[in-house]
């Protein structure tokens, strides 16, 4: 069943849908969202179908500020001193949940204060929203506008216009409810920076399998339809093959995205790959990333789109 949907510029207008318990895609610094309420379960439940995302992959909460985040989570001190510094920003909190606050029957939630201007309006009137990603499951997250409107006309009942997003991938998850952080997905805010605040974060990869993790973790993520594979010097590419690189130009390629930063990699990456399933490429060539602290997160999401995992 195809929805009437609004396009709007204002956040005021995307807000009132949020709390008229409507389904919304907004953009934020990271990559755009879709959310509800987290007030509304009956809303909440509606994007899992619209993303056709399985139930059990809870959504991140986005609030305003730490006031709110106080709301819905048990906190201490040094839990607050952590938040404190990073926000507001690409980064989201595994915290004890407190209260009533849509969630999949975990006893936790995730938790983020965004620094996107235009989001952080709608949010300041619209209360707490959970939103996952605005993309379709096991599909490249969405960061322009334009593809926002090309696939969610119809299926959402706003979408807020905005740049595209400003970093390209996704927050970083970092759990805080256990002893020592545990950082569950590399994300915008790279593992180092958290390192160098608090000494004791450790790196997911590195804990007991049976540690906290991020029901997220399971699923087929990032994968446009057509094959992913990282470029190599030399690389010999067959004339019957249509194909993109992202990195540096290459002849014969139907598009080439020249990259010169980490920072430039991120932004293009997740348009790229929608750009070559659009032509309807059959493979899509990823430039090894920079060998700096963003590399990790960069190397996690092509290595994710290359195995189809
Ligand atoms: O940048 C972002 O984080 C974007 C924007 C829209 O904020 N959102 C986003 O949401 O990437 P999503 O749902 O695509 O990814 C959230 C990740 C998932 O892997 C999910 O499993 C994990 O966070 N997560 C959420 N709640 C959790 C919880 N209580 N415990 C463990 N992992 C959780
Ligand atoms: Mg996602």
């Amino acid at each position: 069943m195809s929805k009437k949907t609004c396009i709007t510029k204002d956040p005021l207008e995307a807000a009132d849908f949020i709390k008229r318990g409507k389904i919304v895609v907004f953009p934020t610094e990271t990559v755009y969202g879709i959310g509800a309420s987290s007030l509304n379960q009956e809303a909440c439940l509606e994007i899992y179908s619209i993303k056709n995302r399985p139930l059990d992959n809870p959504f991140i909460v986005h609030v305003y500020d730490l006031n709110s985040i106080k709301t819905y989570v048990h906190l201490d001190k040094k839990k607050e001193d952590f938040i404190q510094h990073f926000s507001p920003g690409p980064i989201s909190y595994i915290l004890p949940k407190k209260g009533e606050i849509f969630s999949t029957g975990l006893d936790t939630i995730g938790v983020r204060i965004p620094s996107h201007d235009l989001f952080r309006k709608m949010l300041e009137l619209s209360g707490p929203i959970s939103a996952p990603s605005a993309n379709l499951s096991g599909k490249p997250s969405i960061t322009r506008f334009g593809d926002a409107v090309e696939i969610f006309t119809g299926r959402v009942d706003c979408i807020l216009e905005g740049d595209s997003s400003d970093l390209g991938i996704e927050s970083t998850v970092v759990d805080l409810s256990s002893e020592r952080p545990i950082i569950l997905r590399q994300g915008a805010i790279p593992f180092q920076k958290l390192k160098e605040f608090d000494g004791d974060v450790l790196d997911y990869q590195f804990t007991e399998e049976s540690g906290p993790k991020s029901p997220g973790r399971k699923y087929r993520h990032y994968s446009p339809n057509c094959k992913v594979a990282w470029y190599e010097e030399g690389i010999e590419i067959p004339d019957s093959l249509r194909f993109a690189c992202i990195g540096s130009p290459l002849p014969g390629a139907d598009f080439s995205i020249q990259i010169h930063s980490n920072r430039q990699y991120m932004h293009e990456l997740y348009s790229f790959f929608i750009e070559c399933d659009r032509r309807n490429l059959d493979l899509a060539l990823c430039i090894r990333p920079f060998p700096d602290s963003d590399a990790p997160a960069l190397m996690n999401r092509i290595e994710k789109a290359i195995s189809g995992m």
